[in-house]
Parts: C-alpha cells; structure tokens; sequence
C-alpha cells in the first residue's frame, strides 16, 4: 500500500477500511473480523472507528480483529462526540475507546464533527492526549472551509493533521474549496463514504454511463470504479467499509489502480467537478 506523509513526517497508508456498522450484530461478528484481519493482510492497516459506532461495539469488534496482529504496524483512527471533547469527559472518553481497542495509544484522535464545547478547548485536550501519549495525533471530521479557518486561530489548532469529510464521484463539493484550501494548510483528507453508501444516490452512480462504461474497459465492478475515483484524488484517503471478505477483496484490488486524466474527464462528463462554493456534505 502507497503511503502519504502527514505535515508532520509521519507516514500514513493511502487507504484504510471504515467500521461503522461493524459490531452491531453478534452473527456478522466473525466475518467482519476475518474481513478487516484480510484488510491488514493486504496491505490496508489504517483502521477508522469512533465511540458513537455501535456505542463503542466497533472499537470492540476492532479491538478483537487486531488483538493477534503487530501494533506498530496498523494506524488506528478513532472519534470522540462533540459533546465529549472538552476537560469534563475526553480524557475518560479516550480511556474507554483505548480500552475497547486493546491498545495503549491512538495513531490519530478526531473531533467527530464540530459542537458547542469551544474550539480552544478541544484543541487544548487534545495536546494534552498528545503530551501524555494516548494519541499520537489528532484531527478534525465534517469541518468545512470556514471552520478549519477558524481552527488555525485557535493556539495550537495549526497541529491538527487530518479533516475527515465525506467524499465520492457524486458528491464533489470539497473540490472546489475545501481540498484547495487543506493543501495549502497541509491537511490531509480522509475520504468517508467512497462507495456513495447504499440509497438512491449510489444506484443513480453505479448506473450512469460513465461508471458502467469505464468499470467494463477495467473488468471491475461500478463499486470498485468509485473507490478508484476517490483513490485518484492526490493526498485524500479513502476508507471504505467492507464487512465481507469478498468485499475487502475488492477493495483491495484497485488500490493501485490509475485512472487516465481522460477517464477521469468522461467521468467529470456525468458528474461534473463543483464551479461555485458547496455546503459541506455530512452524513
Ligand atoms: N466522520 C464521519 O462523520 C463519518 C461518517 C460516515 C462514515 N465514516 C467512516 O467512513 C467509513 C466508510 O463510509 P460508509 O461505511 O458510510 O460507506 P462506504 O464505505 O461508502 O460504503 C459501505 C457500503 O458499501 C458496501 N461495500 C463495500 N465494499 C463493496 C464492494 N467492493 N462492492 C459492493 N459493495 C461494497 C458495504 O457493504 P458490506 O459492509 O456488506 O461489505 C457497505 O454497505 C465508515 O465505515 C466510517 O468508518 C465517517
């Protein structure tokens, strides 16, 4: 798996594998481990969960996929609630999401989107997380333009690495904006949603002409197609979830796969990159 580099030397694997969902059903629970433990033998060792999954059953169901498997060698990303992420509750928040992972630290700690408890605040315990070594970083998710500005006020808000926001060719917003603005900052974007989830949106994706037409000249599926999309955004992460083996599988095979520029303006044909400013898509 290529590997990007964080602003600050770190390195980081180009893709990962979400977990929402996992760990909500007890019969899924031994595919969904044997799921992610393939994920990691095929190279995908970032990991994505957060507390509000399953209120904590996905940090759990983490915690027993890569209980047999080397530390050092996955990147473990987890989320605390907004409500959660001042002096009162994230250092016991944090305590809890270490505990149900099996581990000691946190590669990477994210606000999971953006609440009432001040930015100064969070950006504070985070440094201390930081200080104590219960993370090794931290970041930010669902913050828009205006809210990373505001970020880069705030004393200390410039360590943030990472804005997980929601991506996929039908929702381009982030393009326009956002992406420009990150690069020029030197935050990396982790891509959720790559595969467009389920809904009327993906059918209306995995049916255009566009998607049909170019997964056909790669042999791969309409799904596979969308995450190479996502893969071809330089410096973004995708982390799409899969909690079948044969799913992961798929996954796994395109992510080296390279859509031409021409590919990607038939592409662009069907689902046009933004002209004018977006709101920020969440889910
Ligand atoms: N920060 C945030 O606010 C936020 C919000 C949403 C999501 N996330 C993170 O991002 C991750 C990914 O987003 P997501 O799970 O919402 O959506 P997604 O990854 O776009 O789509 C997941 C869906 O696609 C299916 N799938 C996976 N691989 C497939 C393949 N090769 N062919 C056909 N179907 C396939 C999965 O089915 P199976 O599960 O049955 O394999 C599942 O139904 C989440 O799991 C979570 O970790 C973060």
């Amino acid at each position: 798996m290529d590997q990007l580099t964080l602003s600050n030397g770190v390195s980081i694997p180009k893709m990962g594998m979400g977990t929402w969902y996992m760990g909500e059903n007890p019969s899924k629970a031994d595919e969904e481990i044997k799921s992610l433990r393939l994920g990691v033998e095929l190279g995908i060792t970032l990991i994505d969960t957060a507390e509000m999954y399953g209120d904590g059953a996905s940090e759990t169901l983490v915690g027993q996929a890569i209980a047999p498997l080397s530390r050092q060698e996955l990147f473990l990303v987890s989320k605390v609630y907004p409500f959660h992420a001042g002096r009162r509750d994230i250092f016991r928040c944090c305590e809890n999401t270490l505990r149900r992972l099996g581990t000691e630290y946190l590669d990477l700690y994210l606000l999971h989107w953006r609440g009432s408890i001040p930015l100064e605040e969070t950006v504070e315990c985070m440094q201390q997380l930081v200080q104590s070594g219960k993370i090794r970083m931290w970041g930010v998710s669902n913050f828009d333009t205006r809210d990373m500005q505001q970020l880069w006020k705030v004393p200390g808000g410039q360590n943030c690495v990472v804005n997980q926001v929601l991506y996929h060719l039908g929702s381009r917003g982030i393009e326009y904006d956002l992406l420009p603005w990150m690069r020029d900052h030197r935050v990396t974007a982790m891509g959720y949603c790559p595969l467009a989830q389920n809904g009327s949106l993906r059918r209306g994706l995995l049916g255009s002409p566009s998607v049909l037409q170019l997964s056909a000249r790669h042999k791969i599926s309409p799904t596979q197609l969308l995450l190479a999309f996502a893969l071809q955004q330089p410096g973004l992460i995708p982390i799409p979830k899969a909690s079948s083996c044969v799913h992961q599988r798929l996954n796994a095979a395109v992510a080296d796969l390279t859509l031409t520029p021409q590919e990607m303006a038939i592409l662009s044909q069907d689902f046009p990159a933004p002209t004018r400013k977006m709101p920020l898509d969440i889910v």
